[in-house]
């Protein structure tokens, strides 16, 4: 599938970090109309409408080529679906509208945003990320969304929040694996209010140019790079923040297997497998993985000190 990659110098300053801080201004003016908190309204039911345009970000260049736009939405893990990667069908059960996310919890002024609202006012860019899995395979997509910290800034978070938790759709009326009453739903999952701030923190409402397929978490998931993919939960509904570290949804299943952190460590193997190399999704390719997944030069400082913590699980 052709890409077309913008120039440099195609990407319009409103788009490139620093000039964040003047998109907050805008959106400042907007939550003070109230806008932001207007329902999604005038939707058909179910399907989503285009996206609008994002430049591409170029600060986060993958080294690698992008995935086959099949293959990044059709080879999936999405338990709520169904245990196995072919659950793209049964996604689109998955209605895209109306769709609200609540962010509350350890902030000035909780809200609860219609994504429409989201997609209007948050600061949307596309970022070529790499995403790998903590089973051993990886794929570059190209998303668009927008940082993490624009949609917490919205609402203000207190000094005393330490962590966020991000909580994910269950209904059981169009998601078959919920009735695996073994696996302790919804899923959640959650990071530091550091980790949130970091510039690569990113929340997803598309993919490939287009509003995010279901099957890849739409309307909208959130994504870390330099952490293995069962950090990124998909079709998220709720955002809380919260003083307690939260037990995330595979941490509850297997802790022994599965923690809190989850930064990538070629060096730190699973204990069923090595995770020194992964395979390129939609290729035969096998690549040495990296650590943090290549983006320690963003990330590594979030984890000096942390001497006590299991950071590569
Ligand atoms: N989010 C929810 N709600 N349910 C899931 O099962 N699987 C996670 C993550 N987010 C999962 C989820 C895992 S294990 C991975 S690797 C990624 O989604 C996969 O994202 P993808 O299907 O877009 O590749």
């Amino acid at each position: 599938m052709p890409i077309r990659i913008p120039r440099g110098w195609e990407i319009p300053e409103s788009r490139v970090t620093p000039e964040a801080l003047v998109l907050g201004r805008r959106r400042g003016l907007a939550l003070g109309a109230g806008l932001l908190a207007a329902p999604a309204t005038a939707l058909a039911q179910g399907a989503p409408p285009a996206l609008p345009p994002a430049m591409r970000n170029t600060r986060y260049a993958p080294g690698r080529d992008i995935t086959d736009e099949r293959e990044a939405t059709s080879f999936n893990n999405f338990y709520e679906f169904g245990s196995h990667k072919t659950i793209s069908r049964a996604a689109q059960r998955l209605p895209q509208r109306p769709w609200t996310v609540k962010v509350e919890g350890m902030v000035e002024s909780p809200r609860e945003f219609g994504i429409e609202d989201l997609l209007r006012f948050m600061p949307l860019e596309e970022r070529v990320y790499r995403l790998r899995c903590v089973e051993a395979w990886s794929m570059v997509v190209p998303w668009t969304g927008f940082p993490l910290s624009a949609l917490l800034d919205a609402v203000r978070p207190l000094g005393s929040a330490r962590y966020v938790v991000f909580e994910t759709a269950a209904i059981p009326a169009v998601m078959p694996g919920l009735r695996q009453s073994w696996y302790p739903w919804p899923y959640i999952e959650g990071c530091t209010i550091e980790e949130a701030a970091n510039e690569l923190s990113f929340m997803v409402v598309g993919a490939y140019g287009k509003p995010l397929p279901p099957q890849n978490g739409g309307p909208i998931r959130f994504h870390q790079p330099w952490k293995y993919g069962f950090k990124a939960g998909k079709s998220i509904v709720r955002i809380t923040l919260t003083d307690r570290r939260p037990v995330s949804f595979w941490e509850r299943v297997q802790p022994q297997e599965y923690g809190f952190w989850a930064n990538v460590n070629p060096e730190v193997p699973h204990p069923r497998w090595s995770q020194a190399s992964e395979r390129v999704l939609g290729t035969n390719a096998r690549v040495p993985t990296q650590i943090f997944n290549g983006y320690g030069e963003f990330v590594a400082a979030l984890y000096t000190g942390l001497r006590n913590e299991r950071l590569w699980a």
